[in-house]
């Protein structure tokens, strides 16, 4: 794609703009991607917030968030003027109609000093109770008909159940065309997230063998370090179901299972894990206690440092039931993945920061190797490795060198950062540019996020039923956590341990983790 410094002008309104996600994710995102002259030469930011804030101050709060959290040097003075310039803030209220009639008094004047329509986009770094008053108020203000030019940007969390997610649906949709909104799932704009398609659907050798026919099961993990941080509050309302599994683990899942798209338009793309999200199968209210397992940490060690219990995190309720731990067994009934489980994890205060998806093949149909040689022998495993380190390691049999046979599990990879020299964009860049030019693939459409609330549904109906009796029920720094044991176990199979290993170890798995 060529640089975008010749595009239209943006002019991009940030409402919560006093906000952290600002601070750390957005305006970073921006600063890389202008000083890598992605960004279109007539640019403009307006930060739009409750607290009182000059515009220097906003900038200078804004600088120290780059210098933070860019993946690039500290900003020279120069480059940051540059940069900064592009900076406004407005004191705002919300709810308020004269809020919106400046503002669009303020685009008009960019258009004409720009001398051109400028493609507008409305970015809702708000908390989520703003969804619900903003794009009313943008409509009213007619700052949303134009089809082509008006865009809004939505963050999760997107409702919290299916009924609530229908409301805000309907709220958007009766201002903006669904061509027009933009639901941010930042998984989807991270690398390796991308490479999934790119993997599957630019190689012939694997699509072949991606079926019922040849593997056992896939396991998609997405294990945190870290505990709920600052967000107890938030967290204590959310847990891990709705804050990871809705959405980020469902997404990978629908990569991984989608059928081949016949171009990478983005409704085609779109339709194929809408098709999937159709196709898995509900959990029936009664099989919720063997589909799904629970867990919320306790008090543990982490890198040698003792942490405190989740219950025990600011803004945490001293008996809560939420769990920071969720993992979900499901089906995708269709032709090609008919009876193979798809077994989801997701939890905080665990060991280490991995996230992965493991594809397990089935063992050889007849094993012609005497008992002898295949003590160590492990069926065929792909893993793609989401984040740390980002890669592919392939897993395969090999003969030990020795005078006698025997065979031994060996890992062929494939590093990022060996292969490309480069380091990846954040996810928010490339989530960034693709609003600023109008391409929907990376977003969530409407259809998606009801049916994957849809299928949400059962098991926060019986969570929040049945308080949990055990927790907390796993200690911070552990893999175990006894229900998700036990959910897998009863098919006979176990959690297959992430490829702890790095492009420095030369891609040397270490094994032998629970
Ligand atoms: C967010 C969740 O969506 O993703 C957080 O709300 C979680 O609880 C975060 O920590 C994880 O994102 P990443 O990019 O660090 O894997």
């Amino acid at each position: 794609m060529e640089k975008m410094t010749s595009l239209n002008p943006v002019a991009m309104v940030i409402f919560g703009a006093g906000g952290d996600l600002t601070w750390r994710k957005l305006i970073p995102a921006l600063y890389s991607l202008f000083r890598d002259q992605w960004l279109p030469e007539r640019f403009a930011i307006i930060g739009m917030d409750m607290r009182q804030m000059s515009d220097n101050e906003f900038r200078q709060r804004l600088r120290g968030g780059v210098e933070q959290f860019s993946r690039h040097d500290r900003p020279g003075d120069e480059l940051w003027q540059r940069f900064a310039s592009s900076l406004t803030y407005r004191v705002a209220d919300f709810a308020s109609p004269e809020c919106y009639a400046a503002l669009a008094k303020h685009l008009d004047e960019l258009d004409g000093m720009w001398k051109t329509k400028s493609v507008r986009l409305y970015y809702l770094a708000t908390p989520p109770q703003m969804i619900e008053v903003i794009p009313r108020q943008l409509g009213m203000a007619g700052l949303a008909r134009d089809c082509e030019n008006a865009r809004i940007v939505v963050e999760k969390p997107f409702g919290r159940d299916l009924s609530s997610a229908r409301s805000l649906n309907k709220i958007l949709t009766s201002v903006f065309d669904e061509s027009q909104i933009y639901r941010i799932d930042n998984y989807l704009g991270k690398e390796t997230v991308q490479n999934i398609l790119a993997f599957r659907f630019a190689n012939a050798l694997f699509e072949p063998v991606w079926d019922r026919r040849y593997i056992d099961n896939i396991q998609i993990t997405v294990a945190e370090q870290v505990g709920v941080e600052h967000r107890g509050l938030y967290y204590d309302q959310t847990g891990a179901l709705r804050d990871m599994i809705q959405n980020h683990l469902m997404q990978i899942l629908c990569l991984v299972a989608m059928e081949p798209p016949v171009s990478f338009d983005a409704d085609e793309i779109r339709n194929k894990k809408t098709d999937v999200l159709h196709a898995v199968r509900n959990i029936e209210p009664e099989h919720v206690h063997e589909s799904a397992a629970r867990g919320q940490y306790g008090a543990g060690w982490i890198e040698g440092t003792r942490v405190p219990a989740y219950r025990e995190e600011p803004g945490v309720n001293g008996d809560s039931a939420i769990e920071t731990f969720a993992s979900v067994r499901f089906f995708v009934d269709n032709w090609r993945w008919q009876d193979v489980p798809f077994y989801l994890r997701t939890g905080k205060r665990l060991p280490v920061r991995i996230s992965e998806v493991s594809i397990q093949f089935r063992p050889v149909p007849h094993q012609s190797f005497p008992a002898t040689a295949i003590r160590d022998f492990q069926p065929n495993r792909l893993m793609i490795r989401i984040q740390p380190d980002e890669g592919i390691l392939l897993r395969f049999q090999a003969k030990r060198p020795g005078l006698q046979i025997h065979l031994s599990p060996v890992d062929m990879h494939f590093f990022y950062r060996e292969a490309f020299r480069a380091k990846p964009p954040e996810a928010y860049e490339t989530l960034l540019v693709d609003v600023m030019l109008g391409d929907g693939t990376l977003f969530k459409r409407a259809d998606q996020i009801e049916a994957a609330w849809a299928l949400m549904t059962p098991i926060l109906e019986a969570w929040e039923s049945s308080a949990p009796p055990d927790f907390p029920n796993y200690a911070a720094g552990s893999w175990v956590v006894e229900p998700a044991a036990i959910l897998i176990a009863r098919d006979g199979r176990k959690w297959l341990t992430p490829s702890i290993s790095t492009a420095e170890e030369g891609g040397a798995a270490i094994h032998g983790r629970p």
